[in-house]
């Protein structure tokens, strides 16, 4: 895997580039659980700002961002299912930490699987409160502040 190959931006919502992110988390992270998005989530998902990493043109990872002021909040995080481990996820954590500064948050927060949250400790997000349950599985709350020189 050449992560040179990697080219990360925004997509619009209701692009054709969102619906294969749409149906790139669909597969990752609802399809194992026997769930699907409904019309009304994919609705509200008009006013996130949507980012796609692409790999020849084809997206192999994505996530959306929703601005709660000045703080960011991740989700949906996905990399395509057998690419996954092969150091695209930090690729697009390293970009999106460097557009959210460009876009003025000062802090990207998220509830995280908890069998994700090793992925980001490695980038220095904390956890914070105790573990709950969200889609049925155990999540943790996770934050990081973004110093504002880098
Ligand atoms: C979690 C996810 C986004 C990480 O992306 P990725 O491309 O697989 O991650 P990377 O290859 O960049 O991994 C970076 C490091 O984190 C580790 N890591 C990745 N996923 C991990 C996991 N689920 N548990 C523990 N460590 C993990 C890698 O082993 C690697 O460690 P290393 O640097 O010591 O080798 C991706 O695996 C994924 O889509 N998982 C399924 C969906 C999911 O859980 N999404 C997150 C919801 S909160």
């Amino acid at each position: 895997m050449n992560l040179k190959e990697l080219v990360f931006r925004q997509i619009e919502y209701d692009s054709p580039e969102y619906h294969q992110a749409v149906k790139l988390r669909s597969k990752v992270l609802r399809e194992p659980l026997n769930m699907r998005f409904t019309e009304t989530q994919l609705r509200a998902e008009k006013s996130y700002l949507h980012i796609a990493g692409f790999r020849k043109g084809k997206i192999v990872c994505c996530l959306y961002l929703i601005k709660e002021a000045e703080r960011a909040r991740l989700k949906q995080f996905a990399v395509e299912p057998e690419l996954q481990k092969k150091g695209i996820g930090s690729e697009m954590l390293r970009f999106l930490e460097s557009y959210c500064r460009k876009q003025g948050f000062s802090s990207i927060y998220m509830h995280a699987r908890e069998k994700a949250v090793p992925f980001y400790e490695k980038f220095g997000y904390e956890c914070y409160d105790q573990k709950f349950l969200e889609i049925g599985l155990p999540h943790r709350k996770l934050r990081k502040v973004l110093a504002q020189h880098e």
